[in-house]
């Protein structure tokens, strides 16, 4: 079997995978095909990363061990369609198509074919995404451990049993939302006390990418470090008491809530 990877869809997502997977030790640019319907998109995310450009699925789709659907859901099923006839069991599909089951895609494809659902976010662009992975039925371990280490450069790879895709959608998928808007906001607090826009841009950036590494490289729980920076009557804790007099944490836990069962919504049609 080759070890060719197919990519179908060259958009924003689809393109931040590519350029991941290139970034593997082992993986060569002229191993990766990929195909859009749009050609301009197709030929640009070839030629940026020197990949193959298939002419149509037929080109693509029998020759790759991995074929990474990243097509919005509902070009889909058109897609699968499409798909149908030149996809054996034995190749690996992984989707990143919010809200299309496991079990849809195994049902549009041969019987046995081997279905894996992805939720990535945009910091797979950098390098520093985090993606959700469930599989289906057909996938074994060492298939799976596959697509992991395909992924690798993209991010973290966190393994979530299927039910939870839609959490993991209103946490992750939509999580970058949430910290842009803290940002802005922190920003526009910044300028209100006196500080240039510019200047406040860049502190409070650097304070958020501080922070989540000191999260990130020590075991400590948020809470712990929340406490070791707040002092009695200091300033810290006189914010800390105005962000819970206003409902911060609940406010937060609520948009997450809420960003979870709009994909269950989206996801029921
Ligand atoms: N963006 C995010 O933050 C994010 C996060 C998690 C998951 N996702 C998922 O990622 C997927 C892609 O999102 P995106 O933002 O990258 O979309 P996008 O920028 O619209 O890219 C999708 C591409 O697929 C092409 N396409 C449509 N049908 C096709 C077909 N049958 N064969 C080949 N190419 C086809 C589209 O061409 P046309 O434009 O000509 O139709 C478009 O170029 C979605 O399913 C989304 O749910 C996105």
């Amino acid at each position: 079997m080759s070890d060719k990877i197919g990519l179908i869809g060259c958009g924003a997502m689809g393109s931040a995978l590519a350029k991941g997977m290139i970034k593997n030790m082992g993986i060569t640019a002229d191993s990766i095909y990929v195909y859009d319907l749009n050609v301009h998109r197709k030929k640009d995310l070839a030629a940026e990363i020197d990949a193959v450009a298939a002419d149509n699925l037929v080109d693509l789709v029998p020759y790759c061990r991995h074929i990474f659907i990243a097509v919005k859901p509902q070009d889909i099923e058109g897609l699968l369609y499409s798909m149908k006839e030149m996809t054996r069991p034995d190749q690996i599909v992984a989707s990143i198509a919010a809200g299309i089951t496991i079990h849809y895609i195994e049902s549009c494809l041969p019987a046995g074919v081997r279905v894996i659902r992805l939720m990535p976010n945009t910091p797979c662009l950098l390098g520093e995404g985090t993606i959700a992975i469930s599989t289906g039925d057909n996938v074994n371990d060492e298939e799976r451990k596959e697509v992991e280490q395909l992924l690798q450069p993209l991010g973290l790879t966190v393994r979530l049993p299927e039910y939870l895709m839609d959490a993991a959608t209103g946490l992750s998928g939509t999580g970058p939302a949430y910290v842009f808007l803290f940002i802005e906001t922190m920003i526009d607090a910044g300028v209100a006390v006196g500080i240039r826009r510019d200047v406040a841009s860049e502190m409070v950036i650097q304070n958020v990418i501080g922070s989540a590494l000191m999260l990130r490289d020590n075991v400590k729980h948020p809470a712990e470090l929340r406490n070791s920076v707040t002092s009695p009557a200091g300033t810290s804790a006189a914010a800390l008491q105005v962000l819970e007099e206003n409902s911060f944490r609940s406010c937060l836990q609520k948009a997450v809530i809420q960003a979870t069962r709009r994909a269950e919504e989206l996801r029921r049609g």
